[in-house]
């Protein structure tokens, strides 16, 4: 397939948020191939600022783009050999490990492994992206991480145009963290991530709202449910509380759940009894910014065409028209009332891009 790059190209469906923005310059990509060859040409005409993206599903653009926006369209799928000398692609412990495509919609993917008998990424079903920002962000829902799947990461130096391949461990995850999230690993653009998945179906009902909805089908020496059935609960679960970017412009999360010192959750737990609080280990207690964000009263609220979603108010949406400065001021007042109140100070999650 030929290379094209395209000029002043619209952004408005290659973001969730619903920014009708541009790009001076925009380029999709079908390999490493291609990817080097595009930065080669980049580079020659002598543009050095570049955003890779995925689906656009945690980015805010607050102005057009004044460089080149790359997008990964890498979306094979392959079942990986168990080891270069040996056929079985299924470990002696039931798993087996798949790699896949940036570019390929993470649900799709996850929709696809259930039809093969991969388990392992349902309770991760229905959240928007592709593959490549599911390894940059951590995702999580519902009581799994991905980085509890991923085994490599393979990227692009875009400086150099040479390959790296990171291990799990070396992608330093951590809630909603990574290493490809800090400046100076923004170079690195993921093109392909390898997942272990599980050939027997062993349900993680570890997030209570969940396995609410299956009390009394654990009976037996088998659940009485398959990993369609949890892919079917979490989809009408995230239908009840998140907006359908297709309908009200969203990025899902717009902040991060605060992880506090335990002194700092000891002082307010006496004053607030019934705030959600979680164990995050070393130290540290994760608070939710959703119950913070409602207890200041801004569930529901508006300012000009940016909102706090009714249902879910760690989510803001475009209500029509709205720019990145209108979703920012409201953030930017609900993080200093949260802070005034609470003395906890709210980060976004999602991608300012400037
Ligand atoms: N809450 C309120 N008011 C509300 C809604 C929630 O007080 O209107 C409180 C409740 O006490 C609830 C707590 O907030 O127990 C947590 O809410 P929820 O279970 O909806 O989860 P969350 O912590 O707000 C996180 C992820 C979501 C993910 C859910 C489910 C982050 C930043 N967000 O939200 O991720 O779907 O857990 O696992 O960690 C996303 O990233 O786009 C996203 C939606």
């Amino acid at each position: 397939m030929a290379l094209r790059i395209e000029s002043d190209y619209p952004l408005l469906a290659h973001n969730t948020f619903g920014m009708d923005v541009r790009a001076d310059l925009f380029v999709e990509y079908h390999s490493e191939a291609e990817l080097v060859a595009a930065l080669g040409e980049l580079r020659s005409r002598g543009c050095d600022r570049l955003l890779n993206i995925g689906g656009g599903s945690n980015l805010l653009f607050c102005d057009d783009f004044h460089g080149a926006v790359l997008r990964s369209a890498i979306d094979s799928v392959t079942v990986q050999p168990r080891a270069v000398s040996h056929s079985r692609t299924v470990a002696d412990d039931g798993s087996l490990c798949v790699r896949v495509g940036s570019g390929h919609n993470w649900d799709a993917f996850v929709a696809r492994a259930l039809e093969n008998g991969w388990y392992g990424a349902e309770n991760l079903s229905g959240i928007p992206g592709d593959v490549g920002a599911s390894a940059v962000q951590n995702i999580g829902a519902y009581g799994s991480e991905i980085k509890d799947l991923v085994v490599k990461v393979e990227a692009i130096n875009s400086e150099t145009c040479e390959k790296r391949v990171f291990t799990a461990e070396e992608c330093g995850y951590a809630y909603r963290d990574s290493i490809f999230k800090r400046p100076e690993n923004k170079k690195y653009i993921i093109t392909y991530v390898t997942y272990r998945l599980q050939t027997a179906f062993t349900p993680n009902l570890s997030y209570k709202a969940l396995a609410d909805r299956f009390a009394g089908r654990m009976g037996g020496l088998r659940p009485a449910f398959g990993a369609a059935d949890i892919r079917r609960e979490v989809v009408a679960m995230r239908g009840e509380k998140l907006p359908n970017p297709a309908v009200l412009g969203n990025a899902g999360s717009f902040f991060m759940n605060p992880v506090v010192p335990e002194p700092v959750y000891a002082e307010l737990a006496p004053r607030y009894p019934g705030m959600p609080h979680y164990d995050a280990g070393e130290g540290f207690v994760k608070l939710s910014a959703a119950w913070l964000i409602d207890q200041s009263g801004w569930k529901g609220r508006t300012m000009g065409p940016a909102g706090v979603y009714e249902k879910q108010p760690l989510v803001l949406v475009n209500r029509g028209g709205a720019s990145g400065s209108d979703i920012l001021a409201l953030a930017n007042a609900i993080i200093a009332d949260v802070s005034a109140r609470f003395g906890v100070t709210l980060s976004m999650e999602v991608n300012q891009i400037r």
